[in-house]
């Protein structure tokens, strides 16, 4: 990752070339960061228009044309775009919105809507910003970064189209120094984005929904992602920092340059450092500079001790600093094995994967980095260490999340295609993520009809090989389901698994005896498995309703439930583990349903993150340092008293005895995978379990029959939320009875009210049947849940009230404190 600094301070126009050599130079010693680029955040202030702008429109004359009225002459000429694109086009009337943005997830259902995008209208939609720079800026390189924009968009800047971007899923820079403009003369970015175009069968949103920057650098600079500084440790057990940094050179002479390289502690102490040798960069020109780095004893990055190290990397103009950027990495080994699966740091680890898409509740796709933060936490919780990327490249700030939590991560790149455009793609994506230690694996594809043959082969043969001139210290892999084996069971001599590392199988539970004979020398991961499909909370099946036994699923796989596919997994020791589909629910793809239902029903936690059954399945068969016990469901059944209602343990223990109301139903072994099962006549009261281990206690849990909801309760996740105008917090509300129990069942209408300086950026419940609005402040609580994501404003101080009411319930309220925290510099 290369920081996104925050330390850039005071007011933004400053030029900060008036800053001395020397003070730069002290500056970039290994106890302060150097000021020598502006990092400037570009999310605020945005207009937004819902729609095209008609074609009629373009002879308005409402742009700023240089030569004339004549579009169809002069609007072909850079500087003189017409219409919404143009400069001086009057968009006072459209609405204000702040990065990241996501137009779809306001939409209302619609039952004529694409169903795999959930059910909402998509469509087209523009978006413009105006911004100045200091006449003392001229002469800098100026770039502009788009971190993801859905689906396809255009880019025209100061009248010029300068980009086409067409991946929902890649980030894009734009160098636009020949055009910028200084002092009063005023800057302007006009996007047209087009979402009627698809990239996947899942909900991908609308607008430009990650962040967005505006870079000012020296003409000689440190291109975007242009660090490669990922630690290996060589044959003799030392470790190094083989660093190549790729400058470039926008001023109009050649420069003789040198790189430094420090490498700083997590307490910010220089412990290494390195310089290079000078590389001269012609005017327009690039170069790469190469220095390695000896680290002496660093601490290993794990999934326990995720430690991270910071390379900063200043480039030198003769002696002058002229540029400078943090990257982030981490000291860890990785090995796959053919016989006994993965390593890190020389350690057997199985994958205890999941596959996720990149939609949360309330926000659609612009989530924030917070929520990733929040997301990477509760699989963790789960016992999951793996996150697979499905099924296209992911927010930065995920990845930063994953190095910083300690998850490791399948990175997938959206489109399996060899041709210039789509390498281009990948490129950029193993370009950007080559730091993160979290990242083991490049996934180069998922299902790919070509997959089984030779046209096959041969894309992902050139994919493989543009992954490897950028890196090959990660194998690559392809989540392939079908194709591994020919028609006599042996290896298909023509198929995408034959040229990659790592063969990926999705699904296939039978055949994975087969493909381990048939790839005797390769190592193996279930890229894809599971496909459980649950709604969270219900217990038998419904109109669009699944039951949450860990016993429905789609018919392409018999043994794929969670724990059947797990125990298959676990029965092949020269696997690497898993990946399970899926760690959260998303919109779109409603399986096994259809309208009305506009979210998934897959995933161990839902939309907002609470916990269905599949969590408590995954913590009892992946948490191993401490014991797991949980029992579904609930027991609030009133009106079924004397009906027989099944009840799950899921544990790691050896035995459970269940009991109901003090008196005990049976001890029963509990099967590593399957665990334990009872029907028990429902009685209400108290459903106790008890496990052991070695004969011994190791964990109790009960679950208890409610009383009515008499009050709703809150609880923040964390309890103070950052000033920054970016942090948030999700909070949970709950409807407790008389003894402060969650009442499992309560399906109620709330009111918020937010007093303080935040906002409610977006309200959730988990249900995919909902239709309600995920904007507002109102939420219905879908089987005693329901999630309000709260945001802070910049610079706010004070406390954040949030208070939650619900006809004849006590009102919730909590206080949420506000930490001081600058945020990123950013364009006024
Ligand atoms: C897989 C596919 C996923 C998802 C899943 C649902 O085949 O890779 O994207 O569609 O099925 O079960």
């Amino acid at each position: 990752m290369t920081h996104r600094p925050s330390f850039l301070l005071g007011p933004l126009v400053l030029c900060l070339a008036a800053t001395s050599p020397a003070a730069r130079a002290q500056s970039a010693d290994a106890a302060s960061p150097a000021p020598l680029r502006e990092t400037l955040s570009l999310d605020a202030g945005w207009r937004f228009h819902l729609g095209d702008i008609p074609p009629d429109s373009f002879s308005g004359g409402q742009g700023v044309n240089l030569y004339g009225p004549d579009i169809t002459y002069h609007g072909a000429k850079a500087g003189s775009v017409w219409g919404a694109a143009a400069r001086g086009y009057d968009d006072k009337s459209w609405q204000v919105v702040n990065l990241p943005h996501d137009w779809v997830v306001e939409q209302p259902f619609d039952p004529g809507a694409i169903k795999q995008q959930g059910y909402r209208p998509r469509g087209i939609a523009w978006y413009r910003r105006t911004f100045r720079q200091p006449a003392c800026d001229r002469g800098k390189n100026i770039e502009l970064q788009f971190d993801g924009i859905a689906t396809h968009c255009t880019v025209y800047f100061n009248g010029t189209e300068v980009c086409h971007n067409w991946s929902g899923y890649t980030s894009f820079h734009i160098d636009v120094t020949p055009m910028a403009r200084y002092g009063d003369d005023i800057n302007t970015i006009a996007v047209r984005v087009n979402a009627e175009d698809m990239e996947g069968w899942w909900y991908e949103g609308g607008g430009i929904y990650r962040h967005t920057w505006l870079v000012k650098r020296s003409p000689v600079h440190i291109t975007t992602d242009g660090v490669y500084a990922n630690p290996v440790k060589e044959a003799n057990g030392a470790w190094t920092i083989p660093a190549e940094v790729t400058l470039a050179n926008t001023g109009v002479g050649a420069s003789a340059t040198s790189v430094e390289i420090v490498v700083l502690d997590s307490a910010g102490r220089r412990i290494a450092g390195g310089r290079s040798a000078e590389v001269t960069i012609v005017p327009l020109g690039e170069a790469v500079a190469k220095v390695s780095v000896p680290v002496a004893a660093p601490q290993l990055w794990s999934v326990e001790h995720p430690t991270l190290y910071t390379v900063r990397t200043t480039v030198f103009s003769g002696t002058n600093p002229v540029d400078s950027t943090d990257t982030t990495c981490g000291f860890r080994t990785i090995r796959f094995d053919a016989k006994r699966g993965f390593f890190l740091n020389d350690q057997h680890l199985e994958l205890q994967g999941t596959c996720n898409h990149q939609d949360h509740a309330g926000v659609g796709v612009a989530v924030p980095d917070s929520i990733w933060a929040f997301r990477i936490r509760k699989l963790k919780e789960m016992g999951s260490n793996a996150y697979r990327t499905a099924h296209n490249p992911q927010a930065r700030e995920l990845l930063d999340a994953c190095d910083r939590l300690g998850m490791l991560v399948m990175d997938e790149t959206r489109h399996f295609n060899a041709s210039p455009e789509y390498l281009k793609q990948l490129e950029w994506l193993v370009r950007r993520d080559r730091n993160h230690p979290s990242v083991i694996l490049w996934s180069l594809f998922n299902e790919e009809g070509l997959e089984v043959n030779e046209e096959g082969m041969e894309i992902a043969r050139t994919m493989n090989a543009s992954v490897k001139q950028l890196d090959t210290t990660r194998p690559t892999t392809g989540a392939q389901n079908r194709g591994q084996l020919g028609p006599d069971g042996k290896a298909n001599p023509k198929n995408a698994a034959q040229v990659l590392d790592v063969v990926g199988i999705n699904y296939q539970t039978s055949e994975y005896d087969q493909i381990r004979a048939a790839y005797p020398d390769k190592p193996i991961v279930s890229t894809e498995d599971t496909s459980q499909v649950m709604t969270r909370g219900e217990y038998a099946a419904g109109a669009n309703v699944v039951s949450s036994y860990d016993d429905v699923f789609p018919g392409w796989d018999k043994t794929s439930n969670a724990r059947n596919s797990w125990e298959a997994i676990c029965r092949q020791p020269s696997f690497a583990g898993g990946f399970s589909w899926a760690g959260f629910a998303y919109r779109g793809e409603p399986a096994p349903c259809g309208w009305p239902s506009a979210s998934s029903h897959f995933g161990a936690l839902d939309l907002c993150g609470f916990p269905k059954t599949e969590f408590y399945v995954r913590q009892a068969l992946w948490v191993k340092d401490r014991p797991v016990l949980t029992l579904v469901p609930h027991w609030n059944w009133s009106g079924k008293e004397g009906e027989q209602i099944k009840v799950m343990a899921l544990t790691n223990g050896d035995t459970v005895a269940l009991s109901l109301n003090g008196k005990l139903i049976s001890e029963k072994k509990a099967d590593p995978f399957q665990m334990a099962e009872w029907q028990v006549p429902y009685a209400a009261g108290r459903l106790e379990a008890v496990a052991k281990k070695n004969g011994r206690e190791v964990a109790r849990f009960a679950v208890e029959t409610t009383g009515d909801p008499l009050a709703l309760r809150l609880t923040p996740d964390r309890d103070a939320l950052a000033n920054d105008d970016r942090d948030t917090i999700p909070v949970t509300v709950e409807a407790v009875d008389a003894k402060g129990r969650p009442v499992p069942t309560a399906n109620l209408p709330v009111e918020l009210e937010l007093i303080g300086p935040g906002a409610i950026i977006g309200v959730g419940n988990g249900d995919p049947n909902s239709h309600e609005p995920e904007k507002g402040n109102k939420v219905n609580l879908f089987n005693g849940l329901a999630q309000v994501i709260l945001q802070s404003k910049r610079g706010g101080a004070g406390n954040l009230v949030l208070r939650a009411t619900s006809a004849g319930l006590a009102p919730g309220t909590i206080t949420v404190q506000t930490r001081p925290c600058p945020p990123p510099p950013s364009v006024p």
